[in-house]
């Protein structure tokens, strides 16, 4: 079986113009992509990974080599050639709102990739493109709005629409999710895999975030000056690296912040299964889940700077001192709800976002009861570890045990039990 996107020996070089020197930014490079698969590019800044995409997707011409496409070779495709493709391959980029008019309604921007299709009736284009929009979280009222009326969470919504509407079988996705905020990136990057789980399309995934691209890609390939230097399943390059120039990679993407890192992943890996097995209904899930946004949203906090940031850290510093007020226990509830809630809004299931914010409400019962900070701190972090290492039968036990937790909010604000009131349910 042949592979859908065939890359052979594939070379740019940039012409310099004036003073500066011609640019030599793929050497040789043969990869290819099977249909339904996504293929995660990385290397670091300058390695050529968009020259590839751009080649692909025909922007850039090839100064040596070939790109076949479901066994046609694309290579330097006529006019005529690019047009019929232009159903078929499609692109999303880091930043849409500069491959937006800002003057076009979303109806005409996303109904844009329905041009070279035969043509349809108003009614019939228009009844599609409300349903990309629908699909990916977005109502009809978007419809008569501007680019500019939009977060870049949403404007990244509706470049995932425009790219998928015609049915494309390859969509080039060049730092797709690098703008922007972590809680956002999630939702995004699950929106992709259900849209590829439910249409078979193939992504070409470009990024120099490794923790992303292990999420992402079935398969793996690793860029360094222009040049393939390591190409593999998705586990085996980031788990792996047999190449020194990818363990570098691997490293310096987890010196950033290790912690962070690893509960980043964690959240995506907990919404990720969370959305594949809702259709079931695993409780596992959903404890995971839970686990995974408190944790994030308490090392997101300490990590970084912002307002509500700075509410949930300063609450911790406190509750590290040991001099833990219930004010400052509320509003680090308040804080991680308000954060929590920006990661799951979009992709939760109403009923399992209600039972999250109840077990949450649970914990933080349990905190004020108790004065127990450091203890549910430290659950948090157990469950956090719980869920990294694949462990559901103790995150199971953790979240069970922190469930069973009752008291009631205002009463316990008001008259503070002596003893604490950790009872189990069973
Ligand atoms: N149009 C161009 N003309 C000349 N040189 C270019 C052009 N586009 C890219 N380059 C050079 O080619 C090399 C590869 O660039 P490319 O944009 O493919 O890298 P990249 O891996 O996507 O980097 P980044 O992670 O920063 O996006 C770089 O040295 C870049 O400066
Ligand atoms: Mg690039």
């Amino acid at each position: 079986m042949s592979a859908l996107v065939q890359i052979r020996d594939l070379s740019v070089l940039y012409r310099g113009r004036g003073r500066r020197a011609d640019k030599l930014a793929l050497d040789g490079v043969s990869v290819s992509l099977g249909a339904g698969e996504t293929l995660g590019l990385v290397g670091e800044s300058g390695s050529g990974k968009s020259t590839l995409g751009n080649c692909v997707l025909g922007l850039v011409q090839p100064t040596h080599g070939t790109i076949t496409f479901d066994g046609r070779d694309i290579t330097h495709r006529t006019a005529r050639e690019r047009r019929a493709l232009s159903t078929q391959v499609q692109a999303v980029f880091q930043d849409p709102y500069s491959s937006f008019n800002p003057h076009r309604t979303i109806e005409q921007t996303v109904g844009e990739t329905l041009d070279s299709l035969p043509r349809m009736s108003r009614a019939e284009r228009r009844a599609r493109i409300v349903a990309m929009l629908e699909r990916v979280g977005l109502d009809q009222s978007a419809l008569t709005k501007f680019p500019a009326q939009f977060s870049g969470g949403q404007r990244q919504r509706i470049a995932i629409a425009r790219a998928l509407l015609p049915d494309p079988r390859l969509v080039v996705c060049d730092e797709l999710v690098s703008a922007l905020d972590l809680s956002v990136q999630a939702q995004v990057l699950n929106l992709l895999l259900e849209l590829q789980r439910e249409r078979g399309v193939a992504y070409l995934f470009i990024t120099h975030d490794l923790a992303v691209v292990r999420h992402m890609s079935t398969r793996v390939a690793v860029l360094q000056h222009g040049q393939l230097v390591e190409e593999g399943t998705s586990a085996e390059v980031t788990e792996h690296p047999t190449q020194p120039y990818t363990r570098r990679l691997v490293a310096a993407s987890l010196d950033a912040d290790a912690d962070l890192q690893r509960v980043r992943r964690a959240t995506r890996k907990a919404v990720a299964d969370s959305t594949r097995t809702s259709m079931g209904g695993g409780a596992g899930s959903d404890v995971a889940l839970l686990g995974a946004f408190e944790q994030q949203a308490v090392a997101e906090a300490t990590a970084q700077p912002t307002p509500r940031a700075s509410i949930v850290s300063g609450a911790l510093i406190q509750a590290k001192g040991g001099a833990s007020t219930i004010e400052t226990l509320v509003a680090l509830r308040a804080a991680i709800l308000e954060m929590a809630s920006r990661t799951s809004a979009t992709m939760t299931p109403p009923d399992l976002l209600t039972r999250l914010e109840g077990a949450r409400a649970d914990l933080c019962r349990a905190v004020i009861a108790d004065g127990r900070t450091s203890e549910f701190l430290d659950l948090l972090r157990q469950l956090a570890a719980a869920i990294e290492d694949g462990d559901r039968v103790q995150a199971r036990m953790i979240v069970n045990f922190l469930d069973s937790v009752e008291g009631d909010v205002s009463s316990v604000a008001h008259d503070r039990p002596e003893t604490g009131s950790y009872k189990s349910r069973s």
